[in-house]
């Protein structure tokens, strides 16, 4: 068995909720290095999206694995410090609780995994995709998966023998602490119950997809921590993380990025209390658009039966995209236009800058109730 990880954190950025530093990112490849001599990982990747580092990691310990975790937050923490020597902003802020007991899920990173067996004679050769996004939370990517797996009109795929007897899905109520809160949907039957979840992007996400033909095969895997769900407040965005497994019995990646040519509305953005368009970049963009235009970025890689990594493919670099970045930032500049008020803004439950909601309670405190009387009402003869 193999297992794809991606572990991705905020542990600080270059003059604001940017990027991380050059040293920060070295740091974490040498340290990945340092496992793959010891023989832990089979081969690794570091990138950034905005402020979040993306480890990703190919190993056969299967998911959750106390190890792998701890490697990833060892890595956190290591970047963490020079964020701190570097008078970085908001140092080590996904890290939310003291060291974990094994497992980073709960305690602020976003982990998103996959194990499967590589030598399956349907899948000779083994290709995914990795979504980072920054400036979102995991419901960013409902639309999108929502879209290519359960409709043709993105993914004509659908309609292959292989496909055609649809998909498992896991979504997860984001919003309950403590166990997972789960529940499995079959699609094509049930995609309308899917969408009745999944339209709340800010409480129900995608944790899982896995084929229904082929029982043991898990498509897709993404990060469904809330950090406000964590840390009862707010510590930054969720910035989630996705894989994709592609081709075969799966989509392929063309079909996959099909939905982010909407450059969907998304929750999150500026101080995470926004919606604003989600836009594709390349990989290792850092965020510098009018309230955090959020990004998602998409790497496509191979891995051999042994564990090895091709290079990847950067996906959203390329002018196949320039007219949607175009198309996201006039959308953003509609939504702009309107400042704060209707849909500009989350609804106060969702907005992650607790300070606004203490506003509004200093004048909730103001508020009088003028009672109506029986003199003011003069009934016309
Ligand atoms: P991050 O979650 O990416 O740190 O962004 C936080 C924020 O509030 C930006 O305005
Ligand atoms: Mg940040
Ligand atoms: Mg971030």
């Amino acid at each position: 068995m193999l297992t794809i990880s991606t572990i991705k954190a905020d542990v600080g950025g270059v003059g604001g909720h940017t990027r991380p530093s050059t040293r920060m990112v070295q740091a974490a490849r040498d340290e990945l290095r340092q496992a793959l001599d010891r023989g832990l990982i089979l081969d690794y990747d570091v990138t950034y999206t905005g402020d979040d580092i993306c480890l990703l990691m190919v190993h056969r310990h299967g998911n959750d694995n106390a190890e792998i975790h701890e490697l990833a937050w060892s890595v956190f923490k290591s970047a963490t410090e020079i964020a701190q020597d570097e008078g970085l902003y908001g140092a080590g802020q996904d890290l939310l609780k003291d060291a974990p007991s094994g497992n980073v899920r709960g305690a602020g990173p976003g982990a998103a995994e996959i194990t499967f067996d590589e030598t399956v004679k349907e899948r000779r050769a083994e290709s995914f995709m990795v979504f980072t996004a920054d400036k979102c939370g995991p419901g960013a990517f409902n639309f999108p998966l929502w879209a290519v797996f359960t409709s043709p009109l993105f993914c004509a795929g659908l309609m292959l023998p292989q496909l055609k007897a649809g998909f498992r899905f896991v979504a997860i109520d984001m919003e309950h602490a403590g166990g997972d809160r789960i529940i499995e949907l079959n699609t094509p039957e049930q995609h309308i119950d899917l969408a009745i979840l999944l339209r709340d992007e800010n409480r129900f996400g995608i944790k899982a997809i896995h084929s229904r033909r082929y029982k043991d095969q898990q498509v897709v895997a993404v990060s469904t921590d809330r950090l406000h769900t964590i840390a009862g407040e707010y510590k930054g965005k969720d910035d989630p993380v996705a894989i994709v497994r592609t081709q075969n019995m799966f989509p392929a990646p063309e079909e996959i990025v099909s939905p982010y040519f909407t450059a969907h509305y998304v929750a999150g953005d500026a101080r995470g209390s926004h919606h604003m368009p989600l836009m594709p970049a390349p990989i290792n963009t850092a965020i510098t658009g009018a309230y955090c235009l959020p990004i998602v970025a998409c790497q496509a890689y191979s891995v051999t039966h042994d564990g090895r990594l091709s290079e990847a493919v950067d996906v959203f670099d390329n002018p196949a995209w320039d007219s949607t970045r175009l198309k996201a930032q006039q959308k953003a500049d509609e939504m702009r236009r309107q400042g704060f008020v209707g849909p500009a803004m989350l609804p106060i439950q969702e907005l992650e800058y607790s300070a606004f909601r203490t506003s509004l309670e200093e004048l909730e405190k103001k508020f009088k109730i003028v009672e109506k009387t029986e003199a003011a009402f003069q009934p016309a003869d």
